[in-house]
């Protein structure tokens, strides 16, 4: 059955922890696996605008023998005169998978009910499910065992990364604290829908007014912008509401001491987080950016299996 990725449940534990292992596999041997020899080519698209998304996908296309086609919306059909299932119609007759970043998350839905091929949501509004691969690769790497790991996130509680922290870390079996103001908490339906899982897996997902008490003993700090792509408008009243929430070094210091600190990027210094935490020695965001790479090709070789 073709299987998609357009959220992070969309994964069960056992499938995140089976990807991540093959993403830990690709990475030791970047070449040893060639599901898209051909080559098979994955359309990448792009509503938004990118750099890592669309390198990591590039690049990882080709390592498994495939042939990237980047598309932007801006020269395509798609999201104007076209409809994401009439796309989705026309790409599966000749791709082996669809990628794409988009707005809403309903595109991304109608999409994939469209086609028989596999789509990856590569960001929405609402979750970026494969940077939480790689930050679940990252957190393996530098932490081991992810299950009981604290990850405590600050600022925009309904940014697509806070959204994806909350569903892909309870997942993992993750602690996950979220620190927003009232007016910025994730929505009720995620945060719903992660305490049925965590209810399995063992991890929990606490929204902490304080930053402080959020940060107390964390294993993981991460934030993101606080103008994700699309709400530049409201970016004044952002920096407003949001500012005390940033990560600072003194908040870097009630985490656990070993505690490191992970961003998606790209990083607005100064504002989220100081350039001191960003750029210190428990800053692992450069580790986290390579690990797009390896934890989507993990992805692509897993997606590519079930059909
Ligand atoms: N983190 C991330 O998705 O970066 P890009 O916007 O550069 O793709
Ligand atoms: N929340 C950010 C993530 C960028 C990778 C945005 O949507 O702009």
């Amino acid at each position: 059955m073709t299987r998609h990725l357009l959220r992070d449940d969309d994964l069960s534990p056992a499938e995140q922890a089976e990807i991540l292992d093959l993403a830990i596999e690709l990475k030791k041997d970047r070449w040893a696996q060639k599901p898209l020899a051909g080559p098979q080519t994955v359309a990448v698209i792009f509503d938004k605008s990118s750099t890592r998304t669309r390198v990591s996908f590039a690049v990882g296309i080709a390592d498994l023998g495939g042939s990237p086609l980047i598309i932007s919306t801006a020269n395509s059909q798609l999201g104007g005169k076209e409809t994401p299932s009439d796309t989705a119609r026309v790409l599966e007759r000749q791709v082996a998978a669809i990628v794409w970043r988009t707005y809403a998350q309903a595109g991304l839905e109608e999409m994939a009910r469209g086609t028989r091929v596999p789509v990856v949501n590569a960001l929405s509004d609402d979750f970026h499910p494969c940077q939480l691969l790689a930050d679940l690769l990252t957190i393996r790497e530098h932490k081991g065992e992810l299950k009981g790991l604290t990850l405590s996130f600050f600022g925009d509680g309904q940014s697509n990364m806070a959204h994806s922290y909350v569903l892909a870390g309870v997942t993992a079996g993750m602690h996950v604290r979220v620190a927003a103001p009232d007016a910025y908490a994730p929505r009720a339906d995620v945060i719903a829908d992660a305490e049925r899982i965590a209810a399995a897996t063992g991890g929990s997902v606490t929204l902490v007014a304080d930053p402080e008490a959020a940060a107390s003993g964390a294993d993981v700090v991460v934030t993101d912008t606080w103008v994700s792509m699309g709400k530049e408008e409201e970016k004044i009243a952002r920096i407003r509401d949001l500012g005390g929430f940033k990560v600072t070094t003194a908040l870097m210091q009630r985490a656990a001491a070993d505690a490191i600190f992970i961003h998606c990027l790209p990083a607005d210094r100064g504002y989220e987080v100081d350039a001191e935490v960003i750029d210190g020695p428990q800053s692992v965001v450069w580790d986290e950016a390579e690990n797009r790479l390896h934890a989507q090709k993990a992805l692509l070789v897993w997606l590519l299996r079930q059909d």
